[in-house]
């Protein structure tokens, strides 16, 4: 039996390349070698997105659409989308009992999503509780490992401490998750702020090759550089954060670097060899993504069966909190 690995995403709009670096090029390689269970997290959406979740639905078939053109294979892993799984707000509920507010208000994207989020009322009961539901999603498949960024890692030492409380009360029943983190570049945005569909600064998925190109040629460069043959700086630079992300050939990048530390190449040659590297590792995403888009029947077959599935896995530990927390005195039959 392979390891189980669980892992999330909010459907927040279309996929962008930070995604593609920061979670689904890694989602495709655990594949190998484990048992994996990815899900569009729709309620944790709404933990924010309370007030207007209209834009909800397109979002989870539009990631949908993006897994499976970056290589999650509905046919090896596990696809689904949470609120099809109802066991997922169950286990939630029960451990809401269990754990004390101060461990939900001290995680730190509780105050700091608070506070950049200051358009939106994020002082409800469900926004607290985000984590104790991202707990919830991963311990109901009883998960080894979860893949995420360091970002998300105080949410999985929240898991474990819940999972410990829990144990102490009502004896074993689930494992300890760990997460899975891999050295994953950090990519500024085409301005060089912080990527985020929020600042309209990103390249997705979707993009055809024509705006590819556009935005590449808008992208922040060395500022200093208002010639071709004053030298530039290559470091932190993001056209060349960007080929070092997505350009495959080594010597163009490195004959492209030498040359701009010397002044001796222009931005738009770079900016053109970054578009072309950038269309052809995205051209095949292009294609697969229409594919499912033109098949919405078997897309939503797929994504049925194979919640269907989860929710097997899920029922299963469901039983056994259930009896540990002697909550079984009369069964439904
Ligand atoms: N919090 C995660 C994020 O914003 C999404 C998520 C929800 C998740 N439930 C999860 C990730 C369970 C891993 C496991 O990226």
């Amino acid at each position: 039996m392979k390891p189980r690995v669980v892992s999330g995403m909010r459907p927040t709009g279309k996929l962008h390349l930070g995604h593609l670096v920061g979670a689904l090029h890694n989602w495709a390689d655990l594949q190998e070698q484990y048992d994996c269970f990815y899900f569009v997290a729709d309620w944790h959406a709404l933990t924010s997105d309370y007030a207007d979740p209209s834009g909800i639905a397109e979002s989870v078939v539009d990631s949908l659409a993006d897994w499976i053109a970056a290589g999650i294979d509905p046919e090896r892993s596990t696809l689904f989308i949470q609120s099809l799984v109802p066991q997922h707000a169950e286990l939630h509920l029960l451990l809401s009992m269990v754990v004390p507010i101060p461990w939900l208000e001290r995680v730190p994207t509780y105050k700091e999503q608070q506070d950049q989020l200051r358009d939106k009322d994020l002082s409800t009961y469900g926004f607290l509780g985000y984590p104790l539901l991202q707990t919830a999603d991963i311990i109901v498949y009883n998960a080894h490992y979860v893949p995420v960024g360091e970002d998300q890692v105080p949410h999985l030492e929240l898991s474990r401490e819940v999972v410990r409380r829990f144990h102490n009360f009502y004896g074993e029943v689930f494992n300890e998750p760990q997460p899975l983190l891999t050295a994953i570049p950090r990519l500024p945005g085409i301005d060089n702020r912080k990527m985020s569909k929020s600042y309209g600064n990103t390249i997705n998925l979707s993009d055809d090759a024509e705006t590819v190109r556009q935005k590449v040629r808008q992208m922040y460069t060395d500022p200093k550089r208002v010639r071709a043959d004053i030298p530039g700086t290559v470091e932190g630079n993001p056209v060349f954060m960007y080929h070092d992300a997505f350009n495959p050939n080594v010597d163009e990048v490195n004959d492209l670097k030498a040359r701009y530390r010397q002044g001796k190449v222009g931005d738009v040659e770079v900016k053109t060899k970054l578009a072309t590297a950038l269309n052809a590792m995205l051209e095949p995403i292009r294609d697969r993504r229409a594919v499912v888009l033109a098949r919405p029947e078997w897309l939503r077959e797929m994504i049925v069966e194979s919640s269907r599935r989860a929710e097997r896995e899920a029922e299963a530990t469901m039983e056994r909190v259930r009896e540990a927390m002697k909550l079984r005195y009369f069964e439904r039959g």
